[in-house]
């Protein structure tokens, strides 16, 4: 199959386009598209044959549910069996936007969607491109990350024609993302609700509107005992093909023990990648060293961290070391992630 691939510019203009990844979507393709988190694989939500394509491009267990996304609050209805009160202040405030949740569904979506749950994911993206394709693809669109199955999920256009070139039928490129980590995962069968995913919203910002929220406790601390409430977190995600590990400590123990352990490695013979933030990056002695972003603002770190990611993929570097980042904000997502990349190597580094 050939990929065709497409410049949203953000105008009028794009209607054409956007009209044509429509059709696509209501006769059973795929297009991957942007949405302010990361890229999705976009297909009809309530045709199970559609589904299947979208597990068999990326390479995806079957068992891993979708999120279906909507563009209206007035789409949410005929998808879930009730909307509780809590869920109804917390669309009102964060949707559109990085917020998905989990909800009871109602008998349209199919068990292919939901992968045999009988509940579903929902999300309204911020990103415009996003919800006019989602209208003109019927209103029910289901989107993974456009990455294949255990690569780190794309944050620009040229990341998902890398992984899905050939295997679906058009990518609509807005450009890089704004925040680089995927949504927020909530959910709504639970009371107290309990995040199953950090992302850019947080509990803290959850809780005045909605009371207090849980979070899954499998997310930060690795506990052996314990699967995780979302099936996709049980999976070693967003792993670059190097061996990451992430050092953490006070910042000049964290640099002499990364300086240490990359001449180390490099003396070897090993190729070694560094993850580096602006306040640190002059302060590394040796390998491939990469600025992830500021740590004045944690977002920063979040949109670049599966660019370098991917970076170090092609480098072709055999050991990654990484600082370790603040858990306030959007740094908790940051930190699940990184922490799951590095399948939870961490080295203390000790005064
Ligand atoms: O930001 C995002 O959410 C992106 C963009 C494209 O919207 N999408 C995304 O989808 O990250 P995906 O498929 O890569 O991750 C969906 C996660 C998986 O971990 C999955 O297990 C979980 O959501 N999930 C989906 N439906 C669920 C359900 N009914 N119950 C529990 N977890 C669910
Ligand atoms: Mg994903």
């Amino acid at each position: 199959m050939v990929t065709k691939i497409e410049k949203i510019e953000g105008k009028k203009a794009d209607e054409k386009v956007i009209r044509a990844a429509g059709e696509i979507l209501k006769n059973g393709g795929l297009v991957a598209f942007p949405t302010e988190t990361v890229y999705g694989l976009g297909a009809n939500a309530l045709d199970e044959k559609a589904a299947r394509k979208t597990y068999q491009a990326k390479g995806r267990p079957s068992d891993n549910p979708l999120i279906v996304h909507i563009a209206r609050m007035e789409d949410l209805p005929a998808i879930v069996k009730k909307i509780p009160k809590k869920a109804a202040a917390a669309a009102e405030k964060f949707w559109p936007g990085p917020l998905t949740m989990i909800f009871e569904k109602s008998g349209i979506v199919p068990y292919g969607t939901t992968g045999g749950l009988d509940t579903v994911a929902v999300r309204m993206p911020d990103s415009e491109t996003a919800r006019r394709l989602i209208l003109a693809g019927g209103g029910y669109i289901s989107a993974p990350s456009a990455n294949l199955s255990g690569r780190p999920s794309p944050t620009s256009a040229e990341h998902v024609r890398e992984d899905l070139d050939g295997k679906i039928d058009m990518i609509l490129d807005g450009g890089p993302v704004e925040i680089g980590v995927e949504s927020t995962i909530l959910d709504m069968t639970v009371d107290p609700p309990m995040i199953l995913r950090p992302g850019a919203v947080t509990k803290d910002m959850l809780e005045p509107l909605i009371g207090p929220v849980s979070v899954d406790r499998t997310l930060i601390q690795p506990d052996s005992a314990a699967a995780p409430k979302a099936p996709g977190m049980k999976y070693r995600h967003y792993a670059p093909r190097a061996n990451l590990q992430i050092i953490d400590g006070e910042r000049k123990q964290t640099i002499a023990v990364i300086n240490r352990l990359a001449e180390e490695k490099i003396k070897a013979g090993f190729l070694v990648g560094i993850i580096a933030t602006e306040e640190s990056v002059g302060r590394y002695e040796c390998g491939n060293i990469k600025c992830v972003g500021s740590r004045e603002d944690e977002r920063t770190i979040a949109a670049g961290l599966y660019r370098i990611l991917r970076e170090f993929d092609e480098d072709g570097v055999d050991y990654i070391y990484s600082e370790s980042f603040s858990e306030d904000g959007i740094g908790m997502a940051v930190m699940n992630r990184l922490l799951k990349a590095a399948g939870h190597q961490v080295i203390k580094a000790e005064s």
